[in-house]
């Protein structure tokens, strides 16, 4: 098999990491067949959809490149044995999200759906197939792929595998630009021919010099570990933002400081309400299993405190917004805006607003979300409780308000989010929610109004001229 032979790719799984992939590897590889399966028919339903504006996943720019590919050499469908034997290569990029019970629960990646999928190409590939690991995994999760696929192998005569870990740096939101113009490429394997395959189809547009090859082990593992220290500066900077309140500094003015040291950098330095993402969490708490069951307790300690911080940064904001709410939110109106985790993405998956909303309905508030593009549905799924009717502002308290029970309900817009509300909460940077103008939504709220800015996007000039108060993350002076 030579490096030039890569003519059908077929990628398992059409979520966040396989879609915005698999779309960008065939508009720059054209005489590649690129067909992207699922077992879940809505979502190959929506990836087909011939209105670009309702793909499955809201990413800058993926309309266009799968406009450009779509139907030409990328193809989404259900029919996954069939993808499977007519490729040369493919690539499983199934959700492998943390254990929920059983060994490792709360620690551990839940390999289900890599070991179906696995199963899936033994039964169904035809001749020399590569597979290659996309989703995150925990090291030495190869290991358990290679052992189903060579079973497979020595079963079916004529059929062999190579298998490969790739793993994907994109971040959501800037996912295109990032698959376009990677930092680096890493393909970790055993066999060269392979890795080489693997390296021309990349090669078609990232410089090879940026495509890093490693052993199956060292690219598993450094996935974990950028995950693990990209994590850690945010827990640092948050952890640095909570002394600022304290103390009268402004951790904006710190992060300038620190980041113009080039050995620090200026990235990543964002103060925020924690981070969420579908990876960050579940990458370090694996990162915590693995250094357990291999006797190295204080490692495990020392990158869990990373996710404790995160999850005490959340709930701190949600007290101070009890706080300053005279000690009590039940039956009180408050607007959140944004509930992605993070702009640019219809992504809640491990949301800072999930844990947020969650502790203030706790406490008895009345919900008002606001988010451009995450569907009520979803909200409803994170935050485990239907919504409610959204009340008339006008109106006094609602029944649920009176009784302190905790209710949420959806706002198209932000002025009806608002209306009636004692305090807004920006939980997402989304742009929109920079260039809000305070004097007009100011007047629709309860005196005396908050401003609850948890990722410093407003202008704090304007909103106190609104006469509303202010409190920003890491700001010692709000
Ligand atoms: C991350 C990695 O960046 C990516 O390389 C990997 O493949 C998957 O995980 P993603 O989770 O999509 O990507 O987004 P990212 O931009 O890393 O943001 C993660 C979280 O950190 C978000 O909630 C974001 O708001 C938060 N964040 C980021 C901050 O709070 N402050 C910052 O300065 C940067
Ligand atoms: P990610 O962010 O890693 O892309 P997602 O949850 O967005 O994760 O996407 C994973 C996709 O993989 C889902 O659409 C899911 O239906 C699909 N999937 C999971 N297991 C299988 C399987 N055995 N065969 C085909 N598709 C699968």
């Amino acid at each position: 098999m030579t490096a030039t032979s890569i003519r059908s790719i077929c990628c398992i799984g059409a979520g966040y990491v396989g879609g915005p992939t698999m779309a960008v590897i065939a508009d720059r590889c054209p005489d590649v067949q690129v067909t992207v399966v699922d077992i879940n028919q809505a979502r190959i339903d929506a990836w087909n959809d011939e209105d670009l504006s309702r793909l499955p996943v809201y990413e800058p720019g993926l309309d266009a490149v799968v406009g450009r590919a779509r139907g030409r050499n990328l193809h989404f469908s259900t029919a996954v044995e069939e993808a499977i034997a007519a490729a040369d290569m493919v690539f499983i990029s199934v959700n492998t999200p943390t254990k929920t019970k059983g060994l490792g629960a709360g620690q551990a990646s839940d390999l289900r759906w890599v070991e179906a999928c696995a199963r899936t190409v033994a039964r169904a590939a035809k001749g020399h197939t590569i597979v290659v690991e996309k989703s995150t995994l925990p090291v030495r999760t190869a290991e358990a792929v290679k052992a189903i696929l060579s079973a497979a192998s020595t079963e079916g005569g004529e059929r062999s595998f190579s298998v490969l870990s790739n793993p994907e740096f994109l971040a959501e939101g800037t996912a295109i630009p990032d698959l376009e113009s990677p930092d680096r490429v890493l393909i970790g394997g055993e066999h060269p021919e392979a890795i080489d395959a693997l390296a021309q189809v990349y090669g078609q547009w990232v410089p090879q010099e940026r495509i890093l090859r490693t052993n199956l082990w060292s690219s598993e593992l450094s996935k974990l570990t950028a995950n693990a220290f990209l994590a850690q500066r945010i827990s640092s900077i948050n952890s640095i933002a909570a002394l600022c309140e304290a103390t009268g500094a402004d951790v904006r003015e710190v992060g300038r400081a620190i980041g113009t040291d080039s050995r620090i950098g200026p990235k990543f330095l964002n103060a925020g309400p924690g981070f969420g993402g579908s990876c960050f969490q579940k990458d370090i708490l694996n990162l915590v299993y693995l250094c357990r069951h291999f006797g190295l307790p204080e490692v495990a300690d020392y990158w869990e405190s990373v996710v404790n911080l995160n999850t005490w940064q959340q709930h701190r904001i949600a007290r101070i917004v009890v706080q300053k709410l005279f000690g009590t939110v039940t039956g009180k109106r408050l607007a959140i805006l944004g509930f992605a985790f993070k702009a640019d993405t219809n992504d809640t998956r491990e949301a800072p607003a999930i844990r947020i909303a969650r502790d203030l309905l706790e406490e008895g508030a009345q919900l008002a979300i606001h988010d451009p593009k995450v569907e009520p549905e979803q909200i409803e799924r994170d935050l485990n409780l239907p919504a409610s009717e959204a009340p008339d502002a006008e109106a006094g308290p609602t029944r649920a308000a009176l009784s302190g029970e905790g209710t949420w309900w959806s706002s198209a817009e932000v002025a009806d989010a608002v209306a009636g509300a004692d305090a807004v909460l920006i939980l997402t940077e989304w742009k929109h929610y920079r260039q809000l103008n305070w004097d007009q939504l100011a007047p629709l709220m309860r005196k005396p109004a908050w401003v609850f800015d948890a990722r410093a996007v407003v202008d704090p000039a304007a909103v106190a001229a609104s006469g509303l108060k202010l409190w920003r993350v890491g700001d010692g002076d709000a």
